[in-house]
């Protein structure tokens, strides 16, 4: 397993100030910048969709880690990768049947972006093995789905481990683990014991009042 990454979700940035927010991600070592898209119905909160990513895009050169929490995500996932998401997650809860999820990996795929599931706190690692051999990230929700703020589930932990394991088992290599929800100095370093690759962090990295030292302290 290589270095932990970090994501640092938008949701908790100043949307005034977006250019500064991705500058200050850039020039102090985070890795990723994550975006949450919401549609007020797969969950009841509204957040930004294409105008926001395609602009704030151009002001940092990071890998743009987009997570798409709306109902259909086949109908979107093509439109996401063309403007711009170099990675996208998309939720097995809101997919109709197995064959559908292929299919979403495979248009992801072909617009050249990384294709990443996510599954909800409630919801067992198991439905997601089949898809291993064809993704690139499995983003692991550590909170419900919907808001920045939310307290670490850490039941989710042994999911982590659990995925961890079966990685290794079947020497599936190209996959990362991803957590998203709750991260901060004390919620971090268990989830890089249980094996997770990349942090999504939002409010603890955004409200921190030294930015670079906090990054440093997920990283490390
Ligand atoms: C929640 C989002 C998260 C959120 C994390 O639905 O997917 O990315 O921004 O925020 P914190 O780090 O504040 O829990
Ligand atoms: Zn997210």
């Amino acid at each position: 397993m290589g270095k932990t990454l970090l994501s640092a979700s938008l949701l908790s940035a100043d949307f005034t100030n977006i250019e500064s927010e991705v500058k200050k991600c850039e020039e102090n070592g985070v890795d990723w910048i994550h975006y949450d898209v919401m549609d007020g119905h797969f969950v009841d909160n509204i957040t930004f969709g294409f105008a926001f990513i395609e602009q704030s895009k151009k002001h940092h050169n990071l890998l743009c880690d987009v997570h798409i929490m709306i109902s259909d995500p086949f109908l979107y996932a093509r439109r996401f990768c063309r403007l711009g998401a170099d990675s996208l997650t998309f939720h097995y809860e809101a997919c109709k049947s197995n064959k559908q999820i292929f299919q979403i990996i495979d248009d992801i795929h072909q617009c050249g972006s990384l294709a990443g599931i996510s599954v909800n706190p409630k919801t067992p690692i198991e439905v997601i093995y089949p898809f291993l051999h064809s993704l690139d990230l499995v983003l692991i929700m550590s909170v419900e789905p919907g808001y920045g703020g939310q307290p670490f589930d850490f039941s989710v932990l042994e999911k982590v481990r659990k995925l961890r394991k079966y990685l290794e088992e079947n020497e599936i290599k190209n996959v990362k683990i991803s957590i998203d929800g709750g991260i901060n100095g004390k919620t971090a370093p268990l989830a890089k014991e249980a094996g997770v690759d990349v942090l999504v962090s939002g409010s603890y990295l955004f409200k921190a009042e030294d930015f670079k030292a906090t990054v440093e302290q997920l990283k490390k």
